[in-house]
């Protein structure tokens, strides 16, 4: 039980949210906790309508609590895509489809009774050298039940790893390869991330791995040390149960920071239909 005492598992006092709290200096903004450390949900000013300073609360609550849910925004794609870009430059993962009518739009959409192509907890466009800081979906067309998202806490990975290996993964790095897209050859190479990574709004570190598919190798390692290796991490992280599983409501506008979380979606809604916009803007190189 050692590593899990330290793991961050009581819920958070140091300065951060204890149930509901005004964090904003205009006295509108409303963060509560979605759990004792993963998710927080955002009421009291419309996306579309956020001071500077409230973006930057919003800003910190997402990347301290990995995930923010805005209820009841039923945000147009403009207002979502202006949203988006006050907390960085919009970005896109190559090789994807644009919305016809607003490019800046990922429809992520499941036609028929199809698997996706990925499916599991991942960090999104992990394979360029700058994956995207940031990654809303809003709620377009829901199934009447299922079609959850669920988000896993990379910080609470990392402090629940001992500090053996947290020494040991220091340093070390990652290939990242894309799987997944439309167009793969759009994606340049292969990229080397770190395995540990320093979330520059929260200055604290989390563990970086994603889809064994996607993250292959480990620098100077053999092929089977670094699969071995990887493989327990991604196991770890969905392991320690720090999770957030969020049920989708009309209007729900969500945001999550790629920095410090994994994602997965729950595709056990049969044929009724799931239709989400999603907006990403572009983050830092990665950095331990
Ligand atoms: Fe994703």
């Amino acid at each position: 039980m050692a590593a899990l005492a330290t793991a961050g598992l009581e819920p958070r006092t140091d300065g951060a949210l204890a149930g509901m709290e005004d964090v904003s200096e205009g006295g509108a903004l409303r963060a509560e906790l979605l759990t004792g450390q993963t998710g927080v949900r955002i009421t009291g000013v419309a996306v579309d309508d956020m001071t500077d300073a409230q973006i930057e609360a919003v800003r910190r609550l997402v990347s301290t609590y990995c995930v923010a849910v805005f209820p009841e925004q039923f945000v147009t794609p403009q207002q979502h895509v202006a949203f988006v870009r006050r907390f960085h430059p919009i970005t896109f993962t190559p090789g994807e489809d644009r919305h016809v009518d607003w490019p800046d739009v990922h429809v992520i959409a499941r036609p028929g009774n199809d698997l996706p192509p990925i499916n599991g907890f991942h960090t999104d466009t992990c394979f360029v050298e700058r994956p995207p800081s940031y990654t809303s979906l809003a709620a377009v067309e829901l199934p009447p039940t299922g079609g959850d998202t669920v988000f896993a806490n990379l910080y609470i990975a990392y402090e629940g790893l001992s500090p053996v290996m947290q020494r040991w993964l220091s340093g070390l790095r990652f290939k990242h390869v894309v799987t997944g897209t439309k167009r793969p050859e759009e994606v340049p190479n292969p990229v080397w991330h770190p395995a540990l990574r320093t979330n520059p709004v929260t200055g604290r570190k989390a563990l970086y791995v994603t889809l064994p598919m996607r993250c292959i190798e480990a620098e100077g390692m053999t092929q089977r040390e670094g699969k071995n290796l990887i493989a327990f991490l991604y196991e770890h992280a969905q392991n320690i149960y720090a999770m957030y599983r969020h049920r989708w409501q009309p209007g729900d506008l969500v945001m999550w920071d790629n920095r410090c979380t994994l994602h997965a979606g729950v595709y056990d809604h049969g044929d009724a239909p799931r239709t989400l916009y999603r907006v990403m803007c572009e983050g830092e190189r990665p950095f331990e």
